[in-house]
């Protein structure tokens, strides 16, 4: 595969607290300064046919303004991707240069950079390395800083050093934009120091438009909030080829054929920057790619709910395809936690969606170089609105001899809600072959329905239709509405591990952003204008031909809206005090 271009390849390695040199501590060998450079070669972590290492050279000399690092292995190593250089390999010999940048080397300073090999019998240590064809000395960590030389995983089954559940004992990173339009609201200082996703939506966000914080800006402010413990970043992946296929608020600047621009513009450059050491001691919690997978099992053919757009995303394969791009490339990163996106109960939640669900998330895990071990597990809600628990409807409750999945409501989903769904989709999950420590995130946002309107208890028995309806939280006119949701309210506050095999309750959707203008608005940013945001609309085969629910007067999906965040304030439950 020529994706040589970019610098991030499979890496597989433990990283926060590791062993090697930070980029820019002194050389640990005494009288560096008399030879033109160091090296310092960390193998930070190895398994019988693998390894990875870090490297850190110092220059001696005079100031560079690009550099190149030659070493020759003495066993089989072949290194097969690195980040922070660009690494070739020819026979034995190995040659780092340096990213655009990261070429600039002061006398006395440092730069690092990382790869993955592999290796049989022996991963010696290569005794010379030359720095522009000058000869260096080599610190290869035995000289007393306690390099271990990599033992392998150490007592966790995952080679990459990854944990468990990224979100346990680590706070979240609060995006500063997000915090700064919330506090700006009467009121909105109750909630603004909770985390919420950054979504990359664009290319453009990756280095930030309008004068917006690009990733690298959210990254660096991410480990000032970091400190000394654990810290989550959420990116929330979303730029696909032909975007929101099913919707039209949504629709993003990718063409549906535009899969390379994808791949290299978008992908690509996300992978380059996540891969940086710099960031190797944050847990980054990459969401990816709303709603597309889900679209092409329900969406795309032969239904009364296909649409063409679908049709045509699951025929050129360019949804599959971006997704495993997505996952290998990202899941290639140590310290990214992928969660791909298993849409809600109102939308999947019939076993003959979820089935056919399952098999599609697996097929693109495991296709286009992409492997179960780049999933770190699904989120489910995102942006939605679907209840996390209902309290006072079970899916297994019955009225006078009836199931409750015979009311209008349920219309004989499996499930209620998205905790019982979440936590049945992941045994379905591990079942397909996804591993057995996949977790769950739910998009607790704006899932809170409180307020005046909610339910104290259970409905009346008097039908299915009424025990339902009359205990439901979830106030909505039908599961299937979307759009900036007239009555809704914030949910649960960001939690770690709040119920099991759930990671996280978390809060994708930046409450107070919209999801679609009520009426047509013209803009840049190719969003089309969807009539399920238009509170006058009485709606189309995917909500039932219900009104749509949705409040008037709302921007564009992504823009702030003001009334949203009032009223989702005003509703939330837990209630603000
Ligand atoms: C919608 C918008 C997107 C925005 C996101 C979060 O999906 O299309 O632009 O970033 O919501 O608010």
């Amino acid at each position: 595969m020529n994706r040589k271009r970019s610098a991030v390849f499979a890496a597989l390695t433990l990283v926060a607290g590791s062993s090697c040199m930070a980029l820019g501590a002194a050389p640990a060998s005494a009288g560096a300064a008399s030879v033109p450079c160091t090296v310092d070669y960390q193998i930070q972590n190895q398994w019988p046919t693998g390894f990875t290492a870090a490297v850190t050279v110092t220059n001696n000399g005079a100031a560079k303004s690009n550099w190149s690092l030659k070493w020759s292995y003495a066993g089989d190593q072949k290194v097969t991707g690195g980040w922070s250089a660009r690494i070739q390999q020819s026979g034995a010999a190995v040659t780092a240069t340096n990213e655009s940048y990261n070429g600039s080397l002061a006398t006395g300073g440092s730069v690092g950079f990382g790869f993955q090999g592999t290796y049989s019998g022996a991963n010696a240590v290569p005794t010379t390395f030359t720095l522009d064809g000058v000869t260096c000395n080599v610190d290869d960590g035995s000289g007393g800083d306690g390099g271990d030389g990599g033992d392998g995983g150490g007592g966790t089954t995952d080679p990459s050093g990854r944990v468990d559940n990224p979100y346990a004992d680590a706070k979240v990173y609060v995006n500063p934009e997000w915090s700064a339009h919330a506090a700006a609201e009467p009121g909105g200082s109750r909630v603004s120091d909770e985390p919420t996703a950054v979504w990359l939506d664009s290319i453009g966000t990756i280095a930030g438009v309008d004068g917006a914080m690009g990733l690298r800006d959210h990254l660096d402010a991410a480990l000032t909030q970091k400190g000394s413990g654990e810290l989550v970043v959420q990116l929330v992946i979303y730029d696909l080829p032909g975007r929101d296929c099913a919707a039209l608020a949504s629709n993003g600047e990718l063409g549906p054929t535009e899969i390379d621009a994808y791949e290299t513009q978008y992908i690509d450059p996300i992978a380059s920057i996540l891969a940086d050491p710099k960031y190797a001691g944050l847990r980054i919690s990459t969401i990816v790619e709303p709603d597309s997978l889900p679209n092409l099992v329900t969406n795309a053919g032969g239904t009364d709910t296909t649409t063409e757009a679908c049709t045509t995303m699951k025929s050129n394969g360019n949804y599959e395809k971006g997704v495993s791009y997505a996952l290998e490339k990202l899941g290639a990163i140590p310290n990214v936690y992928n969660y791909i996106d298993a849409a809600h109960h109102g939308w999947l939640g019939w076993d003959t969606n979820l089935n056919p669900a399952v098999q599609e998330f697996h097929k693109v895990a495991t296709t286009n170089g992409a492997s179960v071990n780049d999933v770190a597990g699904f989120i489910v809600n995102t942006a939605n609105y679907s209840a996390t628990t209902e309290p006072y409807v079970k899916v297994t409750d019955s009225v006078n001899g009836q199931t409750v999945r015979q009311a209008k409501w349920v219309d004989w989903n499996n499930y209620v809600d998205e905790q019982s769904y979440a936590q049945a989709l992941r045994g379905k999950l591990v079942a397909a072959g996804f591993n057995s420590g996949t977790g769950m995130l739910i998009d607790t946002s704006r899932n809170g329905w409180g307020g005046s309107a909610r339910p104290a208890g259970a409905g009346p028995t008097t039908s299915v239709d009424d025990y339902v309806d009359g205990g439901r939280i979830d106030r909505r006119i039908h599961v299937g509405n979307w759009c900036n949701q007239s009555g809704a309210g914030l949910g649960a506050r960001p939690t770690a591990a709040p119920a099991a095999g759930i990671d996280a309750y978390v809060w994708a959707k930046p409450p107070g952003e919209s999801d679609g203008a009520s009426s047509a608005v013209p803009n840049d940013e190719g969003k089309g204008f969807d009539r399920m945001c238009d509170p006058t609309y009485g709606g189309n085969a995917r909500n039932g031909n219900n009104p749509t629910g949705a409040l008037p007067d709302a921007p564009l999906a992504g823009h702030w809206f003001s009334a949203q965040f009032q009223q989702l304030m005003k509703n939330a439950y837990p209630p603000l005090s």
